[in-house]
């Protein structure tokens, strides 16, 4: 049975409450200040770009010492220009608010550079900002043509992606609009050849390579054969370069990719989103220096702008995917604050110095040419122990079809995922709503126990809150959906609130996948038992009745099983009919009462006592008994069958209601948790939870209830033993939420 548990969840959204809030207002505040001077800026930068480009034509003109290099510079920079702090940006609608934007308008602007605009609107408007990091639907630069995450699919033609990166870069400037254009038409809908993907690209490369290998060489006279070497390179490096510089934005190093959320994203969690996935880089001084050193050399300019238009955005890419339509000068102004507002919510704010992208991405690239997963990145012999799933992988990919088990996108698998809901009908009178819910993508192997529940997570007023639903069925008589039946309660914050408003197509957010408790696990379903529910407490209870009916069919007996259910009254009853049909088919007793007296002939009435218990099944000491009730109507049960004689092992009872963390008093211990994955350690008390340690030590762990229920925080334990097993037996995954140390520790964080 695959868990939540068993896998390392750490990439999913929290959609802390407030962060869009205070993201729109420093938005509203800095999308204020831009003006006319931020006109002028770029009409400056424009100037001055036309001043690099004009001497990269004179220096081809008229030759000399080191020509060709110092021309190959200057188109480098002059294409990261035109790509970053111009095109990009404006292109993004950073002027259309300003009167007198001219040709700085979105729709006008006429970009010096290899793409088509609709083609760079449709590919990076529509398709990566809004989906930035969504499996499946980001087609930007590393989820489709390469393959720049472990936990993106893996795809036959990604085994040859260095090849493909090295023959890019030997063709850059022609071969960018048809690689735009295919990211583009994934996002259209088009085929892969299809006039949209050949026609204007043939065009702009056309154009392009007459320009570079024709013109300008045949123009510049006796100087053809260099001015056709620095052409080449000039545009190899320029184009290379942004390349590089887009990649490094999401890819250099695993940042995290996320399931699709669906239509329920929250705007808190969309910007978590884009702040998770998205990097800086820290401009490297001795390539600046240089650069600043040729251009002071070969560029005579009055006020030179900043060094940084060359990366224009680029380089406050986080800034970028908050607020596209903010011009870089205004992104690079409001960093520090975005960088406040990210630790104040505990989001990570990521930067990378640049030369050390260099071999992150190189690490990336060569080693996800492989079908390695995230578990596998970086220790490929793990694959190769296990032959039958590397064929599978190696199956699928070539013939383009995802694996079924997801095995790539093992984090956001399990965690917080979003879940689609089939059906929201009412029960029990308007009482209950009975749910169901689609299996996500790579639960096809999860599997689950009758009696099993599920966490569901929810924000109410601003609370991040996390309730426990029994699923009414096992995996084995489960159809493709998971089905949960959720009672209005007294005060019930979630139940009531999903009762009112969850509708067929809405999503839910599964904490984890379904999780048994061991306590609730039924052995021999033969074997005579007797079961207990009060209320909703139907719900884990008619999972084991149906287990019973099934496994007794097979084995061709009939069920010895007893049920006495208590309601309120006759309207609060579940799953009736389907009891009653339990009833008939395959031998199990039913009693069902309720506490107000029914006119129905067919129900008692009264609440759960000894003498009921006694009247009503007299063997009741001698069955496996299970419970689910109020606490009120467990507690008389265990003690009215312990008086008969019921051994307490044979007594199961399963509630959602965690008892209070009981932290010893402090006697002076002191123990280490060290944390293997990351390398760190920190001293606790035995008062302090391991969650706690973690969080000192600035491990995010993932959670969900923090009260040990949700299991979304269990975590390896390599060592040491906890409070929890100092009564019981020795565990290998522990809740960390709930844990407390009795030893040092080493956990696998
Ligand atoms: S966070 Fe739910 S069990 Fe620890």
């Amino acid at each position: 049975m695959t868990l939540a548990s068993d896998v390392r969840a750490d990439t999913a959204l929290t959609g802390t409450t407030g962060l869009a809030e205070e993201l729109q207002a420093l938005y509203a505040r800095a999308k204020a200040r831009v003006g006319e001077d931020d006109l002028a800026h770029i009409r400056h930068v424009t100037a001055y770009g036309e001043a690099i480009d004009a001497r990269r034509r004179e220096l081809l003109r008229d030759g000399g010492p080191r020509a060709i290099r110092r021309a190959t510079a200057l188109e480098m920079m002059y294409r990261l220009m035109q790509f970053s702090e111009l095109g990009h940006n404006i292109i993004h609608g950073s002027y259309d608010h300003l009167p007198g934007n001219g040709e700085y308008h979105s729709d006008r602007y006429d970009w010096d550079f290899n793409v088509d605009v609709e083609h760079w609107k449709t590919m990076h408007h529509v398709g990566h900002h809004p989906n930035t990091n969504i499996v499946g639907r980001d087609h930007d630069l590393g989820y489709s043509i390469l393959r720049g995450s472990a936990g993106q699919d893996w795809y036959g033609h990604h085994a040859g992606q260095v090849a493909m990166v090295s023959a890019l870069a030997a063709l850059a400037p022609l071969a960018a609009p048809f690689f735009l254009s295919n990211i583009a038409r994934k996002v259209e809908g088009h085929r892969f050849f299809s006039s949209y993907t050949l026609r204007t690209p043939a065009r702009i490369a056309g154009r392009d390579a007459r320009r570079r290998f024709v013109d300008e060489p045949f123009r510049s006279g006796w100087k053809t054969l260099p001015t056709l070497a620095a052409n080449y390179l000039g545009g190899v490096t320029g184009y290379m370069s942004v390349l590089f510089l887009v990649f490094i934005e999401h890819h250099a190093g695993e940042l995290e990719l996320f399931t699709d959320p669906g239509p329920d994203e929250t705007a808190d969690q969309y910007y978590e989103r884009q702040i998770r996935a998205t990097r800086n880089f820290l401009p490297s001084t001795s390539m600046d220096d240089a650069l600043a050193r040729i251009l002071a050399e070969e560029v005579p300019f009055a006020d030179r702008p900043d060094l940084r238009i060359f990366y224009g955005g680029l380089d406050t890419h986080v800034e970028h995917h908050l607020f596209p339509d903010l011009p870089p000068s205004m992104q690079r102004q409001i960093a520090p604050e975005v960088r406040a507002i990210a630790a104040r919510y505990g989001l990570p704010y990521n930067e990378t110095p640049l030369l050390e992208t260099v071999p992150l991405i190189a690490k990336t690239l060569t080693g996800l040419s492989a079908p390695l997963g995230e578990r596998e990145f970086g220790r490929p012999r793990e694959l190769f122990t296990q032959p039958r799933a590397l064929l599978r992988r190696l199956a699928y990919g070539m013939a383009y079809k995802p694996l079924p088990e997801s095995p790539y996108l093992d984090k956001p698998r399990f965690y917080n995922v979003p879940v689609a809901v089939l059906s929201a009908a009412p029960a029990a009178d308007g009482q209950a709503l009975s749910v169901r819910l689609a299996r996500p993508r790579g639960w096809d192997d999860v599997e689950w126990d009758a009696g099993a529940y599920v966490s569901v997570r929810m924000t109410v007023d601003g609370e991040e809150l996390v309730r426990q639903y029994s699923l009414v069925h096992d995996s084995t008589s489960a159809s493709d959906a998971m089905e949960i039946c959720i009672k209005r309660v007294a005060d019930g914050r979630v139940s009531n609130r999903l009762n009112d408003e969850l509708r067929a197509g809405d999503h839910v957010t599964l904490v984890g996948a379904p999780h048994s408790s061991g306590e609730f696990a039924m052995d021999a379903p033969t074997a005579p038992s007797l079961h207990i529910a009060g209320g909703v407490g139907i719900t884990p209870i008619i999972s084991l009745l149906r287990r019973i009916a099934r496994e007794t069919s097979e084995a061709g007996v009939r069920a010895d099983a007893t049920l006495l259910y208590f309601n309120r009254d006759d309207r609060s009853i579940l799953f009736e009919p389907e009891l009653r049909a339990l009833a008939r088919e395959s031998g199990i007793t039913l009693h069902l009462f309720t506490d107000t007296p029914s006119p129905r002939a067919d129900l008692d009435s009264g609440r759960l006592t000894p003498e009921l218990l006694e009247r009503v099944v007299p063997d009741a000491a001698s069955r496996e008994t299970y419970a689910c009730a109020p606490l009120v109507v467990v507690d008389t049960a265990r003690d009215a069958l312990t008086a008969l004689g019921l051994p307490a092992e044979r007594f199961h009872t399963e509630s959602f209601t965690a008892p209070e963390l009981e932290r010893p008093a402090d006697d002076g211990s002191r123990y280490t948790v060290r944390f293997a994955r990351t390398g760190t350690s920190v001293e606790i008390d035995g008062g302090t939870t391991l969650l706690e340690a973690a969080g000192r030590a600035g491990i995010r762990v993932p959670t969900g209830c923090e009260r040990g229920l949700c299991k979304a925080c269990v975590t390896t334990k390599l060592d040491g033993t906890t409070q929890h097993e100092g009564d019981g037996p020795a565990q290998e995954r522990v809740t960390v939420c709930t844990s407390m140390a009795s030893s040092d520790i080493e956990l696998d964080l």
